[in-house]
């Protein structure tokens, strides 16, 4: 099995992905790190628990970390995902606790005793936990697998703003730290999540599970395609944060190229902008995996199928 750490601010996305990796015997979750970003930490941490439950994992450790980005304050997306981060559902008040350490001491506590090399970060809203870990203890970044993260968007355009993504926008100097850590990073950008839309017919597949699982995948769907198919006017709406985590399952599902990635954080104007050198028209070294193809009815059929296996 792959060790992993889920770094998240759920979002309805976001609940897909950890009940993807919760499903799939192939993962070993040892925490759930939350952080400011959909909406405030009180309430990613709370959710992240909500969604632990709704596992069945009641087991699992949810930690929380930073309340704001490093540098800028925090912006939210309660247009996307609602007031709570998770509307849709009513999912219970979560009887599970939240751990009492703080979720960068967890993680900086977890790569210490852990083999090196052998534990995969697996981002999925802004980077301010993971670049405080980077920041703290430099020393750890040898250590670290992977960072797979859901961020950034270069040919697609941005979805705050006209050049930038939500995850990168809120905290760029943070996603700038983890860009250049030395760490094997691979990027799942809008490039790639704005192919994989909840659609009807795959909504209807998860309707079909007759599980509560399902049932609240359904729920959590229909409320977050709402802000795409309005604004505007796809077929559902982009499942972002589970292509992390089906790119751990099945990277065969997905095509990239490994090249330079710079965040720009100078510029108001293009703040969070993720500048991708596909082209390798500079000298810039090759510091991310930057993925832009997705085989989406694979990725639908995987993320069903494993979901499928709540009851
Ligand atoms: C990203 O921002 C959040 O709204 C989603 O959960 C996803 O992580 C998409 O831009
Ligand atoms: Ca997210």
């Amino acid at each position: 099995t792959r060790k992993i750490i889920i770094d998240t601010d759920p979002g309805q996305d976001d609940a897909l992905a950890i009940l993807l990796a919760f499903s799939s015997p192939e993962l070993d979750v040892l925490g759930i790190t939350a952080v400011a970003g959909n909406v405030p930490l009180a309430l990613t941490e709370l959710n992240a628990r909500k969604i632990c439950e709704l596992a069945g994992r009641p087991d699992a450790k949810v930690f929380a970390g930073a309340d704001r980005p490093l540098l800028r304050p925090l912006i939210t997306a309660e247009h996307v995902h609602g007031k709570t981060g998770l509307d849709g559902p009513d999912l219970p008040v979560p009887t599970m606790p939240l751990q009492t350490q703080h979720a960068v001491d967890f993680i900086i506590e977890t790569l210490r005793r852990e083999e090196p090399g052998s534990v995969t970060i697996c981002a999925l809203g802004p980077l301010t936990n993971v670049a405080q870990i980077l920041i703290r203890a430099p020393e750890l970044a040898p250590r670290i697998r992977e960072i797979v993260l859901m961020g950034g968007g270069f040919f697609e355009g941005g979805n705050i703003t006209p050049t930038a993504e939500f995850n990168i926008h809120v905290d760029p100097h943070a996603a700038q730290i983890v860009l250049q850590s030395g760490v094997p990073v691979t990027i799942l950008p809008l490039d790639v999540t704005h192919k994989a839309l909840s659609t009807a017919k795959r909504v209807d597949r998860f309707r079909n599970m007759g599980t509560r699982a399902g049932d609240a995948c359904v729920e959590l769907l229909e409320f977050f395609e709402r802000f795409d198919e309005e604004k505007y006017g796809s077929d559902g709406g982009p499942l972002h944060d589970p292509n992390v985590i089906a790119y751990l399952l099945k990277p065969e599902l997905y095509g990239g190229r490994t090249c330079n990635v710079t965040v720009e954080a100078a510029n108001e104007l293009t703040l969070g902008m993720t500048v991708v050198d596909w082209w390798g028209v500079t000298d810039r070294p090759k510091n991310a995996y930057y993925i832009r193809d997705v085989d989406d009815e694979g990725f639908f059929d995987l993320l069903i199928e494993r979901i499928g296996r709540i009851s």
